[in-house]
């Protein structure tokens, strides 16, 4: 394993059955603020090295989305490498039962493809997970899409636009990319959506009055608001020099590929509300249910749009890019 990336964590378990038939990697970035957290991610990485790189970028996210969001929690992540034939029953259990060994310095729950039930199996092998259970912090991924609502009403307001005047593009219409879609058609937004899933794609132009849109439109139709709700990377140099666009919110962890992509998108004055700013109420729910025992609030998930409002002024006004503005002030609450 890369010893750097491994080195910027305080714990990195490298997970397997006695047979090899079972690869996952834990992550634990950073407890500095208390226990980390981080869901667990299932996906068909192209190498041990991809899924490493993935699972620590990732936990870092989830470290400065900790910091920014003022909850008493830390980084990390899970990803199983996924492929024909895994056993994922089998799989989850492995990793619960790792997460289990930690003693509650990482707790799990959701992320790419796992599902409640998924969570329920990992929840027979360990404490340290949020599930769906009726004695759990509820649902998850409708608080992320709350979040993400609250911030990309923030950023409507600094395009100086009512939601009814607004058309956005999701790209994702899984758990929070669909429930951003029900929340902002209740606004009056104009939707033109996209996801590889055709049913989802179906039932959004359904409920939800969307445009269907094909995958290569996706960062080539004119819209106000681009919503990135599937996988990270979506910004690339190529797509931040040329996205129509007049911003960008979503839900997407580690949505720029690149430190170029943040530079062009800023040159163009496009802001780019941070993810890990957007993307944190599944993070707040959770974190404030495992470590407290308590139930948030509707206004709790409304301070994303406070603090994004924050984010995109000090942007405007130091002419930085959203997400150093960001990354700085998470910096400076770990380091006080
Ligand atoms: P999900 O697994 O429920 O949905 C993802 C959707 O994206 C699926 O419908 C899938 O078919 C679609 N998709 C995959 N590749 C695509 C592509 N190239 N183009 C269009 N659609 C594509 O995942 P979920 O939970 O909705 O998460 C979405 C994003 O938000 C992820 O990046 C995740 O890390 C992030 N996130 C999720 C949180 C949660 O509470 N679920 C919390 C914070 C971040
Ligand atoms: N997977 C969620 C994210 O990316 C966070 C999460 C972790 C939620 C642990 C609950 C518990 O933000």
């Amino acid at each position: 394993m890369s010893d750097s990336l491994s080195a910027e964590c305080e714990q990195v378990l490298l997970v397997k059955d006695p047979a090899n038939a079972v690869e996952a990697i834990v992550a634990v970035h950073s407890t500095k603020l208390g226990p980390a957290h981080g869901g667990i991610r299932r996906w068909a990485y192209a190498s041990q090295a991809a899924a490493l790189a993935d699972v620590v970028a990732l936990a870092r996210a989830m470290t400065h989305k900790c910091a920014l969001s003022e909850v008493a929690a830390g980084g990390g992540k899970a990803v199983i490498l996924d492929h024909p034939g895994l056993d994922r029953e089998g799989a989850y259990r492995r990793v619960g039962r790792a997460v289990e060994q930690l003693g509650g310095a990482f707790y799990t729950g959701p992320d790419v493809n796992t599902t409640a039930e998924n969570l329920r199996w990992v929840g027979e092998e360990t404490r340290y997970v949020a599930t769906d259970a009726a004695d759990g912090p509820g649902d998850l991924a409708a608080a992320t899409a709350d979040g993400v609502l609250s911030a990309w009403l923030a950023l409507a307001e600094e395009l100086d636009a009512q939601p009814s005047q607004l058309h956005c593009v999701v790209q994702g219409l899984g758990a929070v990319g669909m429930g951003l879609c029900e929340r902002l058609s209740a606004l009056g937004t104009r939707l033109s959506v996209f996801d590889v899933d055709r049913s989802r794609l179906e039932q959004a132009v359904q409920n939800y009055g969307a445009t269907a849109i094909s995958g290569d439109q996706v960062t080539q139709t004119a819209c106000d608001i681009f919503s990135p709700c599937a996988l990270g990377g979506v910004l690339t140099e190529p797509v931040a020099s040329s996205l129509p666009a007049r911003g960008v919110c979503g839900a997407a962890n580690n949505v720029f590929d690149g430190e170029a992509a943040a530079a062009s998108m800023h040159r163009r004055s496009v802001p780019v509300v941070p993810d890990f700013v957007a993307n944190a109420g599944a993070l707040i729910q959770g974190a404030i249910w495992n470590l407290q025992r308590q139930r948030i609030t509707p206004e709790r998930l409304r301070r994303i749009g406070v603090t994004t409002r924050e984010i995109l002024q000090r942007s405007r006004i130091a002419d930085r890019a959203p997400s150093q503005v960001a990354l700085e002030l998470a910096r400076e609450r770990l380091e006080r």
